[in-house]
């Protein structure tokens, strides 16, 4: 008898021990993560400060903490996937990503493929050069090699450059690949975003000089055409912006290319 109600007690403590483990699982703050809605997000991790990738690999930057911001603030629980610049719009159109913060600029050429939240920052376009280069302005690109990241707005304003400037322009698909073949002399110039630009001309130790020319749009989120998200990720930048969190993350990221 005693034997039976020992382990009776035994299969009980296991039935106790088992339910508590299951609850564990799905308790208070696993049900909560475990049950969020998921939001894709599409990002090509070549820009810094707006999107790179660390040693580790973990993707950070501007981009990445507006992103999770705005997910937070709508409830999402926010997975990130990293492409190359120039396949993001055809991700959008495919729907295979529910939105993309990739420092993109706003275009009326992209407008037509996809949608834009508003604004989130502004920035212009650089030419970026060695710093003993005798290249000072759009003039002396004449007989010069220039890089571009494919797809780009910087893409496109090269190409009507060339038009009145006779210059190699040499498209590569990696932003930070622009940089490198910089350094090595590949290229005598590399012409790109102008926050990203002035990170690489304090940090490698180069020069470089605005483009008078182009008055870029602000930087937006995008969106697959017609999304319902487009309406919810405004009104959470609205928030942002009144609460200080945006002013924040600009100091936190963008402080030295202001
Ligand atoms: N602002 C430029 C554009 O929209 C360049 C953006 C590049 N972004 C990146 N993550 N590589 O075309």
């Amino acid at each position: 008898m005693k034997k039976t109600i020992l382990s009776f007690m035994f299969i009980f403590t296991l039935l106790v021990m088992a339910a508590c483990g299951q609850s564990n699982k799905d308790g208070a703050t696993g049900e909560k993560a475990s049950s969020k809605k998921v939001l894709t997000m599409a990002t090509s991790a070549d820009f810094a400060p707006f999107e790179s990738r660390e040693p580790s690999g973990k993707i950070i930057g501007f981009d990445i903490d507006l992103a999770n911001a705005i997910a937070d603030e709508l409830g999402y629980k926010l997975e990130i996937k990293d492409m190359k610049f120039d396949g993001l719009i055809g991700a959008l159109q495919a729907k295979r990503v529910d939105m993309v913060i990739s420092g993109m600029s706003a275009t009326e050429k992209r407008k037509k493929n996809v949608d834009f939240s508003t604004a989130y920052n502004h920035s212009g376009e650089m030419f970026v050069t060695k710093k003993d280069s005798d290249i000072k302005t759009i003039d002396d690109l004449k007989g010069k090699t220039v890089a571009v990241q494919l797809g780009t707005i910087q893409e496109e304003g090269a190409k009507a450059l060339q038009k009145k400037v006779d210059f190699t322009l040499k498209p590569l698909d990696n932003a930070t690949n622009l940089i490198q073949e910089l350094l090595s002399n590949r290229i005598q110039v590399a012409y790109l975003d102008k926050s990203v630009a002035t990170g690489y001309i304090k940090q490698q130790g180069l020069a470089g000089f605005d483009d008078p020319t182009s008055s870029s749009p602000g930087m937006a989120v995008a969106f697959p055409k017609g999304s319902d998200l487009v309406d919810d990720v405004d009104n959470a930048l609205k928030k942002l912006e009144e609460n200080g969190k945006l002013q924040e993350l600009k100091d936190k990221w963008l402080k030295d290319q202001q």
